[in-house]
């Protein structure tokens, strides 16, 4: 009874014209305005340490929004940008953003570190970042995850640091793969990566 009169209200709400709250939903073209500056248009950031996030999945943004506004995940500006937008809106720009296309950055990177990340990819990381890192797929935790092939060196070594330093806690599962890396492995990783596998 009381879901029925929640749900009667929510109706009539959606339904009354002009409610500003539904006016200042952020159109497209608005979110390309706001995040575009760093972020390129459709997220195809220039780099190299802003992170590309167009085509991004949608529920990965809008989880790394949160954390950002909450303070679980580090961040030079990203906490404040979050701040200015309701969380409902994260869901709103994720699919956006989603549907963008992940343009990869082109950059040089270390081939023999390449080849060494490859190896350790292969035993440690493969199962959640799948296809060489170019999906994501979590079977267990079902959280959502990034794409990581092709994305800046810069923006990967920074996000490593942070990882291993603990400002940035680990998913379900990836703290026991860190916990394998052996010295220099993170570099590697993120040359392997980072030239787009
Ligand atoms: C002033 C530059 C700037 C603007 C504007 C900006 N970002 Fe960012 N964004 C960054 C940087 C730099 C990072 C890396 C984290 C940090 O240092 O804040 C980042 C990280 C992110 C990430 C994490 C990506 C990942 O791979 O984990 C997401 C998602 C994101 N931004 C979304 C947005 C959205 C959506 C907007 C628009 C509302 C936006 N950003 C606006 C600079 C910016
Ligand atoms: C059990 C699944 C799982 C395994 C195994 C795993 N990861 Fe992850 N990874 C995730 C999830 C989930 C996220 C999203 C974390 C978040 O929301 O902050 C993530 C995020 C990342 C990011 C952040 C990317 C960005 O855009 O900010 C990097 C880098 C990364 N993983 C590298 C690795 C490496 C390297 C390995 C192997 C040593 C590994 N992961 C193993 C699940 C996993």
């Amino acid at each position: 009874m009381k879901t029925r009169s929640r749900c009667l209200l929510l109706a009539a709400a959606l339904l009354s014209p002009g409610l500003p709250a539904l006016a200042e939903r952020p159109s497209p073209a608005m979110l390309s305005e706001s995040c575009g500056a760093c972020h390129g248009t459709r997220g195809a950031s220039a780099g190299p340490a802003t992170p590309i996030i167009g085509g991004q999945s949608a529920g990965y943004i809008a989880a790394s929004l949160n954390a950002f506004r909450d303070g679980r995940r580090p961040s030079s500006v990203m906490g404040r940008l979050a701040k200015g937008f309701a969380r409902d809106d994260y869901v709103l720009m994720g699919n956006f953003l989603a549907a963008q296309p992940f343009v990869a950055a082109r950059q040089a990177t270390d081939p023999a570190l390449a080849a060494r990340g490859r190896n350790v990819h292969e035993v440690l990381c493969e199962r959640c970042h799948a296809d060489r890192g170019r999906r994501f797929e979590d079977r267990e935790a079902k959280a959502p995850g990034p794409i990581l092939s092709g994305q800046w060196l810069q923006y990967l070594l920074i996000t490593f640091n942070e990882f291993i330093a603990k400002e940035r806690p680990f998913p379900a599962g990836m703290d026991e793969a860190f916990r394998q890396l052996k010295r220099g492995d993170a570099e590697a990783l993120a040359h392997y990566y980072a030239s787009r596998p």
